[in-house]
């Protein structure tokens, strides 16, 4: 579940987001959305996948329909597999960059570029009309390596291929992030101190609070760090029995998350970038999107550590290494659900759903290498990584507590726990308070940003025509998705296995 959590949103996500919100402003607003949404989800999740599992069902589909005896139930269930489909495959993108620049830290094909080359070296890679530094085909390779490993892995099981990778994966990443937040503290200031870093992420501006950007984007990163809202928990939660503790153990997710998205995720890219670039220059890098800071100022940093090549070469093994143990350690858990739904209702084996999938995002993979700059992800992070997990929650939490009913949410979360929930106290957050937190934020949500985004305001027009392409490889593979949940289901009927 660790694994699960802890991804590339804890060290690329959270640091530009931190930065790019004002800091210390993004910090209030972000422990409160932990404590009212975050944490409460993450448990309605854990009860959702263990209650499920009983009834032999290993994602959202089956699960809901577990929850509420209701022909639609099913259908909203598409949800959870909608998103992490979708996420899948842009992340595994994303994450074969962290293994490529892995491997141009060993060959140290970024010692001495200034940040011009810098730019220039990433910039070739995520454009193929751009064979300046890399060639056409090196950008395929590793997105093609990279779901190999996934698919190996998961085709291996859930522990004998997903928790063996979790048990080295995860000590590795501690080890590395811990390492190199001990450098960045207690590098000799140059721009700035390491500390000025900190302070600006610790240093809260309150009336920055009323502005709803800043709310919607921590909010935001909460619902994608903790892995709510995609049906991948409980995915996992479908494997535990009956009297499994998902109190203590759903905590001790979050914690594990915020230890290594605040502490160590806060404490690397941001110190390191302030200390050799200074405040101002951080932000207008964060605010720059994209991921500016982690595969282009990080490598700099490093170019700039006092030792010379060796340190900088173990110092961008360390970084992009980190990364990628996070990102596969999370890209596993976004390919269980629709590996469980193939599985448990179409009778396939392991394998060949696990070819189906890895055929479906070779293909759709393809199209984000081709596309990237033109926005294809980014429209992708966006319905399905954003927005998409929010719609999500929010009919976990509708079906989960409102539907199944708070008294029996109440009880199944607090079966077997390890530590005492508050029966009245949890009744009520579980009731009102995350439902209506969640109400509010997509009501905002779709005003704010939904709408000029769907619109497409201020959008290059060469920009337009992708990203519409790319909103319609969405909903196509949306109504897919529907169209296989109705067929299971009526396969399910035929031979009279239970709805
Ligand atoms: N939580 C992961 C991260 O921080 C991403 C993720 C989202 C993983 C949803 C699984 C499901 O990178």
């Amino acid at each position: 579940m660790a694994g699960n959590a802890v991804g590339l949103g804890n060290f690329l996500r959270f640091p530009r987001q931190a930065v790019a919100n004002g800091g210390g402003t993004f910090m209030i607003p972000y422990f409160i959305a932990l404590l009212l949404v975050g944490i409460p989800l993450m448990w309605v999740e854990w009860g959702i996948g263990r209650r499920g599992g009983q009834a032999g069902h290993g994602s959202l589909p089956g699960q809901f329909s577990t929850l509420w005896k209701h022909p639609v139930a099913k259908y909203l269930g598409v949800m959870g597999l909608f998103n992490t489909l979708i996420v899948l495959i842009y992340y595994c993108y994303i994450e074969s960059w962290t293994l490529a620049w892995t491997f141009f830290s060993v060959a140290g094909s970024m010692r001495g570029l200034d940040e011009q080359g810098m730019k220039q070296f990433l910039y070739s890679y995520q454009n193929l009309s751009d064979p300046s530094v890399h060639a056409v085909w090196v950008p395929f390779l590793f997105f093609a390596a990279t779901l190999g490993l996934n698919f190996f892995v998961v085709s291996k099981g859930i522990s004998a291929g997903i928790e063996r990778l979790a048990k080295i994966g995860m000590p590795i990443l501690f080890l590395f992030a811990a390492l190199l937040v001990i450098r960045v503290l207690t590098l000799p200031p140059a721009a700035a101190s390491p500390w000025e870093g900190l302070n600006f992420m610790y240093t809260p501006d309150w009336a920055a609070l009323a502005r709803p950007s800043v709310w919607l984007a921590a909010a935001g990163q909460i619902f994608f760090t903790l892995s709510v809202g995609m049906g991948t928990l409980s995915a996992y939660a479908s494997y535990l029995r009956k009297h499994d503790d998902i109190a203590l153990s759903g905590l001790a997710t979050a914690a594990t998350n915020e230890t290594a998205e605040v502490v160590l995720g806060g404490s690397l890219a941001i110190p390191a970038v302030v200390t050799f670039f200074g405040v101002g220059a951080a932000v207008t890098i964060a605010q720059g999107g994209g991921f500016d800071l982690g595969f282009i100022s990080m490598p700099l940093v490093f170019n700039q550590l006092p030792g010379g090549a060796w340190v900088a070469t173990a110092a961008g093994v360390m970084w992009f290494g980190l990364l990628f143990f996070a990102g596969i350690t999370s890209s596993v858990a976004m390919a269980t659900p629709a590996l469980s739904f193939m599985e448990e209702n179409f009778g396939w084996r392991r394998q060949k759903s696990v070819a189906v999938i890895a055929t479906l995002a070779v293909t759709l993979g393809a199209l984000h290498i081709l596309y990237y700059q033109r926005g294809f992800l980014d429209e992708w992070d966006y319905w399905a990584g954003t927005f998409g997990l929010v719609v999500c929650a929010l009919l976990e939490v509708i079906v989960f507590v409102w539907l199944f009913g708070p008294d029996n949410a109440v009880a199944e979360i607090r079966q077997g726990a390890r530590m005492y929930l508050p029966p009245r106290l949890l009744r009520f957050v579980l009731t009102w308070v995350t439902p209506f937190f969640l109400l509010v934020l997509m009501g905002w949500w779709t005003v704010q940003e939904a709408i000029p985004t769907l619109l497409m305001r201020g959008r290059a027009p060469e920009e337009v025509a992708v990203r519409w392409a790319s909103r319609g490889v969405m909903a196509a593979l949306f109504v897919l998705q529907l169209w296989l949940i109705r067929l299971a289901w009526r396969r399910r009927a035929a031979e009279g296995r239970p709805l």
